[in-house]
């Protein structure tokens, strides 16, 4: 994702108060589950930040490093969190697959959204989980999202265009070709069974496995953490609210657990 149409397309419809404000707030409150305790945690993948910053507003004793190779985005990353005065987040141009600026066991946890499905082979997703590995310090924390790809074509072309009507055309063709792209449930557990460290667990959301999660175990957050949570639930628009609890829903189903908003 680099020319200049589809970055302010994929910037704009994933404003954090727009069709992907339920996902942002899922995972923020996932990943603050595993990473909350962490020194140093990079964002591979980082894209403008949108998620990153809700991530590093929601952990401000932890420090994040966004890594993307796109310096567009990353231009629109830097300024979005300076808007948002985000004093824990910094930014590095740099391939995924192949991290050589972070020493081994230099990292004390490692988050990654929505970005793992632009990685072209199955070669190259199973280098980024190799160099997680080589990051990470002992007992690291991860959390890695992303689609998983759906068998039929009719249902990557219905979710991609459910929300056509509210966002630009671009991002709903990004959508689509973003699913398309994405690897298998079974590719990504496959993978972390052979790379990633042991204690990871993976979830595909249950009968559906459009999203995929690939997490270490979550520790109890502070009960004002979970109090923001719950009030930023709150705040959302009802049809953004149902799009959360449905995610709650089909995670919840498949295993993964405490629900960071109950
Ligand atoms: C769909 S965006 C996701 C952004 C953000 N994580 C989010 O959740 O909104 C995917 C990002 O991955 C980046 N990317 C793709 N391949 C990469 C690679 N090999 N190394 C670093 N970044 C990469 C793209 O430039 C893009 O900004």
């Amino acid at each position: 994702m680099d020319g200049p149409d589809q970055v302010a397309a994929y910037a704009q419809a994933g404003r954090i108060d727009g069709v992907m404000s339920a996902a942002y707030l899922y995972h923020t409150a996932s990943a603050s589950q595993v990473i909350q305790s962490c020194g140093t945690v990079v964002d591979l993948g980082c894209g403008p930040a949108t998620q990153l910053v809700q991530i590093a507003q929601m952990n401000p004793d932890v420090r994040f490093v966004g890594i993307d190779l796109s310096s567009e985005m990353l231009a629109k990353a830097t300024a979005y969190a300076e808007a948002g005065g985000v004093r824990n987040v910094e930014f590095r141009e740099c391939d995924i697959t192949r991290l050589t600026f972070l020493p081994d066991q230099s990292i004390d946890g490692v988050i990654s959204t929505m970005a793992l499905h632009h990685l072209p082979t199955l070669e190259h997703l199973r280098s980024t989980f190799s160099e997680i590995r080589r990051i990470l310090r002992p007992n690291g924390a991860v959390y890695l999202t992303d689609f998983g790809r759906l068998k039929k074509l009719a249902s990557v072309i219905f979710f991609a265009y459910l929300n056509a009507r509210h966002q630009p055309h671009l991002f709903s063709l990004d959508y689509e070709r973003s699913l398309r792209a994405a690897f298998l449930y079974d590719e990504f557990e496959m993978l972390a069974k052979q790379e990633l460290p042991p204690a990871i667990q993976c979830f595909g959301t249950f009968l559906v496995p459009m999203l995929t999660v690939l997490r270490t175990p979550p520790k109890p957050l502070k009960e004002e953490t979970s109090a923001v949570l719950r009030q930023m639930r709150s705040a959302l628009p009802r049809r953004y609210r149902a799009d959360l609890d449905d995610l709650r829903f089909f995670f919840r189903l498949s295993g993964m657990s405490p629900d960071p908003f109950s």
